[in-house]
């Protein structure tokens, strides 16, 4: 069965190179079997199976969305309400949604899973990951990686998100280093540590990171977000698939970044939903580090599923051309989880989302405002919305 995606105004294709997009108009390509086999213009497009009109509009990769944290109970809606008034954003809210999620049976959270999961894909997200770390004990952690494993395979270990009340600081870093670790194995494919102020020391990090890889997991870290304690060092020293947040980075950070393979992933919805001051992007860029954004979905510091939402921030408050807001949202997230996804060439995954817009720009340039008409991975379609056009 062959499908033959026509009449696209705009095809938006990231390249290698970072922030590189190039596009082609009046552009078809073709799917068989879940993969892209030809890419051309609609006038030497070859006949298939089945035709889907763009009728003129863009049409982008899907979004890789390599950090969110989707397995949990309950919202802290008063909690940002508090911040919007002048509280200040800590780490030590993380524990009533771990209240919550525990006490939250398992058909409860997979069907919050699922309804998140709806949302990432209505915009425009085709490849996500899933992290634990609402249930920091040993059924709870192991019940959220089982669960997020029903929907990616990319599946995050976060044990160590903060040490929840009640327990001893060395009885649960022996816990996140051995049982728990044991236990998670059989669903989890990285291992991420929340090292900052109020979550873990840069030596307790290196401790939990050590145990995770030595166990077999590949290591990434959210770091940088409230305070920079020199653990961006430690990121690549690891060769963390990539370091999350980074708002805040010294010069010799950003060097050393540069001369990685370690992604910088930047969390828009974080700093909005914190007002918090935003990273300078263009630092990044111009030392030549490879920079991905993601949503960083979870109920306390960015609430949003809306990849869209961090691309107009992005590049509205963090300083990244729209080019390079598209490229750190697709190619940038597939590097981030050192997967090949996020692109529309010969030979990738038909991971595609045809936007309600003539130009990827839009993205960018409405903000707020729902573009992604349709949403496809491996050439079927998980998202479409009523549209006249279509
Ligand atoms: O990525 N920074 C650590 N973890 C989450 C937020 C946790 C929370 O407040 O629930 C984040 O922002
Ligand atoms: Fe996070």
């Amino acid at each position: 069965m062959s499908l033959l995606v026509t009449n696209i105004g705009s095809l938006a294709m990231p390249g290698a190179e970072f922030g590189d997009v190039q596009t082609i108009e009046a552009a078809a390509f073709v799917v068989e079997a879940g993969v892209i086999s030809w890419i051309g213009s609609v006038a030497d497009a070859p006949a298939c199976d089945q035709v889907l009109d763009a009728v003129g509009n863009a049409v982008i990769p899907g979004f890789v969305d390599s950090h969110a944290h989707l397995v949990f109970d309950g919202d802290r809606a008063a909690e940002f309400a508090a911040r919007m008034a002048g509280e200040i954003y800590s780490a030590g809210g993380i524990k009533t949604t771990v209240a919550a999620t525990r006490a939250a049976s398992e058909e409860k959270l997979r069907s919050n899973l699922k309804k998140l999961v709806a949302e990432l894909h209505s915009s425009g997200i085709t490849h996500f990951e899933i992290k634990s770390g609402y249930g920091l004990d040993l059924a709870t952690e192991v019940l959220s990686l089982k669960l997020a494993k029903e929907f990616t395979s990319d599946v995050t270990y976060l044990g160590a998100h903060v040490v929840p009340a009640g327990t001893q600081r060395e009885e649960y870093l022996k816990l996140v280093t051995g049982d728990m670790l044991q236990a998670a194995l059989p669903f989890a494919k990285w291992i991420d540590v929340f090292c900052d102020r109020g979550a873990f020391t840069l030596s307790e990090t290196r401790e939990i990171l050590s145990a995770g890889v030595n166990a077999g997991l590949l290591p990434r870290l959210h770091a940088n977000q409230l305070e920079n304690f020199g653990a961006i060092e430690l990121a690549v020293e690891f060769d963390c698939a990539s370091v999350d947040h980074c708002t805040h980075l010294s010069d010799s950070d950003i060097e050393l970044l540069a001369n990685s393979n370690t992604v910088a992933t930047l969390l828009p919805g974080a700093e909005f939903s914190t007002r918090s001051p935003y990273p300078d992007a263009r630092r990044l860029v111009a030392a030549g580090v490879d920079v991905a954004i993601a949503t960083d979905c979870n109920p306390g510091s960015s609430y949003t599923t809306s990849m869209p939402f961090c691309i107009s921030v992005a590049v509205r408050e963090m300083g990244l051309t729209v080019p390079q807001a598209l490229w750190a949202a697709t190619r940038g997230g597939a590097k981030a989880l050192r997967n090949d996804l996020g692109r529309i060439e010969v030979g990738a995954s038909a991971d595609f989302v045809i936007l309600d817009a003539p130009s990827f720009e839009h993205l960018a340039y409405r903000p707020g405002v729902q573009l992604v008409a349709a949403t496809y991975v491996a050439g079927k379609q998980v998202f479409g919305r009523e549209a006249k056009w279509l």
